[in-house]
Order: C-alpha cells, then structure tokens, then sequence
C-alpha cells in the first residue's frame, strides 16, 4: 500500500525531476519551459523542504520583468523544439526571451505564504521582490481595468484555456489569415482532452495580433476583440494587493496607493456579480454580454476577501453533483465535459486557492474540499487535472503543481510532515 509518506516523496521528486536549475517546468514534454503561476504554487511546494530554491523560483521568473511591468506567462529560458508557438512566434520584447501575455498573479500570495515559514531567511528575498511585484500589479492597475476588474487579452493569460467562458467572445474572432502551423500539445497527450481547432486557430491569431502590435498595451486596447473581464484575473489580483499590502506594512516598505487598489478591485469583483445566475462570472467587455458560466473561478472570491452565501449555495451544489470537486465548468450546463481541459476537469491547484478562502472564512466547506483533493490525488496521481466524476487522471504527468499543492495543502491536516524528511 502507498502511505502518505510515500507520496510525500514522490511529490518531492517530481519537484527536483522537474527542476531544470533555478526554476521548475511543468511537465516533461508537454510544458518544457518556465509558467509564471505554476513556478508560484511550485516555489510553495518547495518551500515545505528548501526555502532557499524556493525563493530562487520566484526570482528566476522575475529576470523576465518587462520594462512596463508586465511578468510574461511563459519564460523561454532555452529552447525546447518540442513545444509551440515557441519565442519567435511571440516575439516578446523582455529581457529573456518570453510570451507577450501575463498569467494570474499569484506569485505576490505565494511569496508572503513562502515568508511567513521562516520570516528571517525570508526578509532579504522579500524586500528585494516586493518593488517588482509592486510593478507587475501597478501594471494590471494601469493597463487591464474594467469597471475596476482585470480584463484579459487572450484565454491563455486567465491560465483556463478554453473554458466556456470565452466561446463567444472566440466565436466573434475571424482567423481566416492565421496561415499554417504544426501544433504539437496534441503529439504529447491525446486530443480528446485538448483544446479544439477552433480554439487553436484563435488562440494563434491572437499571438500574431500582438507580436504584430508589439505588444504595445494602449494599441491593443484599441484592436484586441478578445478583451474578457475574469474572475481569475480579478479574484487573484484583489487577493495579492492585500498581501503586499500586509508585507509593506510588517517590513515597512512603500504602501502608497495599495489601500485605494485594493476598495477599486473590491468594487470591480462587485461588477463581476451576475445577479440571474446567482454566481461570479466572466463579463466580455466589448459587448457587455455575460458568459453565464459557473466555473471554478467563480469560487476565488473567499480567497480573494469576499464573502458570499450565494456562492457558497452554487459551491454545496456543484460538489454535490460529482465525486471529486471543485469541477471547472457547472456538471449541469451542456458544455461540461469532464475530460477536456477546463471545461469540467477539476485541478487541484485551483481547489488550493480556494480552499485557502474557505479556510480563511471558517467555511463549513473548507476540510471537506481538502480532503477530497488529497484523496483524489492519493488514488489518481500526480496528473495535471482529473476527471470530476471518477477522478481519472487527464493531461500530462507527474506534474508539478498537483505535487506542489500536495505538499503545500491537500496533505497537511492530517498530521502529515508536509513533505519535510
Ligand atoms: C495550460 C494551463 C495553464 C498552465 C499551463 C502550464 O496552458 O491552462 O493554466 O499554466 O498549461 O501548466
């Protein structure tokens, strides 16, 4: 039989199998280069066992700041022929090589999580890394407000693909002109669990929109159809002011304006508020229209310091309709499907997220959705996401994050030694 400390290891090899020197890919294969948010839940992994290389993922990702701020969702530290659209197709202007689209801030959250287990080794790395993270977030503030929630600019920055979310604002997209390219996620898991060609075709063109535009911001307000105010993007943000504002204030460094983002983000996840669906949902913002989706992003609003018994009604709900929750589209909607990405699979990292809320509001939800990850996790493995309703591992393996919020979270009430030897 496997016991928990069993899997403790196993989780601590995938991070060090996975480490290629200074930062983590996420899988072997499928994602052979540094994610921005999967590099913040993999330094919090690490930080259960090596603070040090945990703080050394959070500054690696940061050589790849940008000018303006913006902290790319993918760092080409080398090249890797296996994976596309590679540095040339994006033509980022940072740096280090790099994608010209950003991922949900969470490093912010992770960093003060990472500081609060060992404050004194901690303060050095944190003094130097709060004025970067106060960029990056200066950055959103700046460039990616709507109504005071963050907008993104392509389905790959919320990092939830292809949700249901996004169809309409994709269907509005003509790719006619995207030309030819050799996809190759599909020569490394099985289609039926990827994006469709639809999307794919979408998700090029917006690359080639902005290497085109040069990634200029205020030109891309202007030209980008695909502008998507979410509640990843809103929920994460709002979350990772509050922590920046803690630290600033417990390390006594620069906390001008972080009180005024924060009541301004509080008001833009208000504007998130679909009053008929009962829930947080995504809002286009070139239409106005609503996405009309329940999805699992829709349950970061703890995490990000709001309370809601609707939301808490629509979590007993969808939990109750399969095994292994959080699912990331509504099991009751026709588009669910359990094994394609993120229109149904549960992954655990966002289940860390917002168990993290729930636990912070002594949610009556908050243990059992811990439990069920680490069992989903103890029976299934450290696959990148799972299939709701049996909890079969889907996508890549031995993957990162889910060994991350393995030893970070999903195995640490139950007296587990949160993966230390
Ligand atoms: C996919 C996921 C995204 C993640 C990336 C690397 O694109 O949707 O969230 O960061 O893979 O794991």
């Amino acid at each position: 039989m496997t016991t928990t400390k069993d899997l403790d290891k196993q989780a601590r090899d995938i991070l060090k199998q996975n480490d290629r020197g200074g930062y983590t890919i996420p899988t072997k294969g499928l994602y052979p280069y540094q994610w921005n948010w999967d590099s913040a839940f993999a330094a919090l992994g690490f930080a259960q066992f090596d603070i040090e290389r945990a703080w050394q993922e959070l500054e690696t990702l940061f050589t790849a700041q940008w000018d303006d701020g913006m902290v790319p969702h993918i760092v080409f530290h080398q090249s890797d022929p296996g994976y596309f659209p590679g540095p040339d197709i994006w033509g980022g202007t940072g740096p280090v090589p790099s994608s010209g689209i950003t991922q949900p801030p969470i490093a912010a959250t992770m960093a003060h999580l990472i500081y609060q287990l060992d404050p004194q080794k901690g303060e050095p790395h944190m003094r130097a890394l709060y004025p970067k993270l106060r960029a990056w977030h200066d950055w959103f503030m700046q460039w990616r407000l709507d109504q005071g929630a963050v907008y993104i600019t392509h389905p790959w920055e919320a990092g939830r693909d292809n949700t249901p979310e996004w169809d309409a604002p994709m269907e509005r997209i003509d790719p006619a002109n995207v030309g030819e390219y050799e996809r190759r996620d599909t020569q490394h898991v099985d289609g039926s669990m990827r994006p469709t060609k639809f999307d794919y075709d979408r998700y090029i063109w917006l690359v080639q929109m902005g290497k085109r535009l040069n990634w200029n911001q205020p030109q891309l307000r202007v030209e980008n159809p695909f502008q998507v105010a979410d509640p990843t993007m809103t929920f994460t943000l709002l979350r990772a002011q509050r922590d920046l504002l803690a630290l600033g204030e417990a390390l006594g460094l620069n906390i001008n304006g972080l009180a005024d983002d924060i009541l301004r983000l509080e008001s833009g996840a208000q504007s998130l508020w679909n009053p008929e669906l009962q829930s947080f949902d995504a809002r286009d913002v070139r239409t106005g229209e609503w996405a009309n989706c329940v999805s699992n992003a829709s349950f970061l609003c703890w995490y990000a310091g709001i309370d809601s018994p609707e939301q808490s009604a629509q979590l007993e709900r969808v939990l109750s309709q399969v095994k292994y929750g959080v699912p990331s589209h509504d099991p009751a909607s026709p588009k669910f499907d359990g094994r394609r990405y993120w229109r149904g699979p549960t992954w655990a990292i966002m289940n860390q997220l917002i168990g993290l809320g729930l636990e912070e509001m002594n949610h009556p939800l908050a243990e059992k959705l811990r439990a069920t990850t680490r069992d989903l996790i103890a029976a299934h493995g450290f696959a990148e996401y799972f299939d709701p309703t049996d909890g079969s591992p889907a996508g890549g393996k031995a993957f990162t994050w889910t060994a991350a919020v393995w030893l970070s979270w999903a195995n640490k009430a139950e007296g587990g030694n949160n993966g230390r030897d």
